[in-house]
């Protein structure tokens, strides 16, 4: 690939790290996107053209003939390949595998397994040509040691670069031509032209967009690593999350518990699409039945204990809630949220208090998913509603009872999607009853093996719950 020449011209420029806008000087506010405390400095050599924007070379649109346009119903034509990784929920939430050309930006925590993950894949991905493996963090040694546990075979094609610069990147990719590129981590390359240190805003965002360059022009795929920071942000810019086809976040942590690997955007499939994976001692191996592991340990007959159907992409999933609600010693009473959203937590509290009403205003409440789930989708309310409702009154819901629902400012009870699915999923687990929006049921969202109660209203809740404890 012709480079143009660099001419270098040295200066401190200022970077925001959530939108990776510019700025002559130090302020507190980014003058583009208005965050606070997110510009940092960086000494950067600019090129002559274009002034080191990566935006016009990180596309490859393709021309017609003359520099006219291409027709749409040509370019139909052009269907993308795609690769299957060899687990099968990888694949899923790629949707249906990895396409040839593009770009995936894996991000997760440092310890949850990415590293495990894409040495897995990379030996299913041998199968259909050369890998080309790029580690700036580990040794050769070191990778080798990591394949060896995880059983992969003495004949996958798969080529391993110990090395942090791009330049050697793309010369080790002309040598070998792989189909696809495995880089572990986009925060360790860097890109000799530019005098930053490597993970800064500037190498990060001229990495990247050399190799979507190489991977639009080449057709080859490749799987970017990134670390996140504490608050789950891919460290640096959005703009690397604009830049790349696909974003997948990989959650977990050190102590063991689920991996869930989601599509936070994807251009080529649904996002919110999610795969549950459980690191063993030979690598990550697939749940294909996750509901039943996120309920393996669920307490029966302990009041605040719910279990609710979220559904994010197509896959439903079953995940127990818990709620205790304890008087306060506090002038104004704590809202304390664990793997859901705390905002959504106080709003559902405010509308428990003034239209159930339940007695929340001199009640701390803690609300938390167990087994180290989160769901942010508006249909989990009703299920923490209901483990907040059953704290207060302190009455155990039966335990094959199953509740979705979105609970609205006036503490209507709104419809949800894919209602069915979410009622299936739960039926094939063993539960018979469900508490579920009253419109969900007068439309027939129902399927046999469920007894489905429609609700309307938040103030409806209570009076159920006691009904069940007389046993009505
Ligand atoms: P790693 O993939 O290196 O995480 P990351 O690249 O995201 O930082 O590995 C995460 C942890 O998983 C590591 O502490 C060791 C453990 N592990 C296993 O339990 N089983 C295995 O087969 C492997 C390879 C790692
Ligand atoms: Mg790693």
């Amino acid at each position: 690939m012709a480079r143009r020449p660099f001419v270098i011209v040295k200066g401190t420029v200022w970077f925001c790290n959530e939108c990776g806008g510019e700025a002559a000087k130090w302020s507190g506010q980014c003058p583009h996107c208005k965050a606070w405390n997110t510009l940092v400095e960086e000494k950067v050599a600019h090129r002559g053209s274009g002034g080191g924007r990566t935006k016009s070379r990180g596309t490859s649109l393709r021309v017609g003939e003359g520099g006219g346009a291409v027709a749409l119903t040509e370019a139909m034509k052009d269907e993308s390949v795609r690769l299957t990784t060899g687990m099968g929920e990888i694949d899923r939430v790629l949707g249906g595998g990895l396409v040839e050309g593009s770009v995936v930006l894996i991000g997760g925590e440092p310890g949850a397994g990415k590293s495990t993950l894409v040495t897995q894949l990379s030996t299913q991905l041998a199968s259909h040509g050369t890998v080309l493996y790029v580690s700036g963090e580990e040794s050769t040694a070191q990778i080798a040691s990591r394949a060896r546990r995880l059983g992969v075979s003495d004949d996958a094609p798969v080529r391993l670069l110990a090395s942090g610069e791009v330049s050697a990147v793309e010369q080790a990719v002309r040598m070998h031509s792989p189909r696809v590129v495995v880089i572990d981590s986009v925060q360790t390359l860097r890109v000799d032209e530019l005098e930053s240190a490597a993970g800064s805003v500037t190498q990060l965002r001229e990495v990247t967009a050399r190799l979507v360059t190489m991977a639009k022009q080449e057709k080859r795929a490749v799987l970017l690593i990134g670390h996140v920071t504490k608050d789950g942000m891919i460290a640096g810019p959005k703009v690397l999350e604009h830049l790349v086809d696909v974003v997948l976040s990989f959650d977990g942590d050190r102590s063991g518990g689920p991996r869930v690997v989601r599509a936070l955007k994807n251009r080529f499939g649904a996002t919110g699409e999610l795969a549950v994976l459980e690191m063993t001692r030979d690598g990550l191996r697939e749940v294909p039945d996750p509901s039943a592991l996120f309920l393996a340990e669920r307490p029966k007959d302990v009041p605040g204990s719910v279990v609710l159907a979220s559904a994010d992409g197509a896959r439903p999933l079953l995940l127990e809630v818990q709620a205790l609600v304890t008087p306060t010693a506090m002038p104004s009473p704590r809202r304390v949220a664990t793997g859901i959203d705390p905002t959504r937590l106080s709003i559902l509290c405010a509308v428990l208090a003034q239209r159930a009403p339940l007695p929340l205003r001199e009640h701390d409440v803690f609300v938390a998913m167990a087994g180290g789930a989160s769901v942010d989708e508006p249909a989990a309310d009703l299920g923490i509603a209901c483990s907040i409702a059953s704290s207060v009154v302190e009455v155990a819901l039966p335990a094959d009872l199953v509740v979705f629902g979105e609970v609205g400012l006036a503490g209507e009870i709104r419809a949800v999607p894919r209602a069915t699915i979410r009622l299936e999923e739960a039926v094939k687990l063993g539960f018979k009853r469900a508490l579920v929006p009253r419109a969900n049921v007068e439309r027939g969202e129902v399927p046999p093996g469920v007894k489905a109660v429609g609700v309307g209203h938040v103030r409806e809740i209570a009076a159920w719950i006691e009904r069940k404890a007389e046993g009505r």
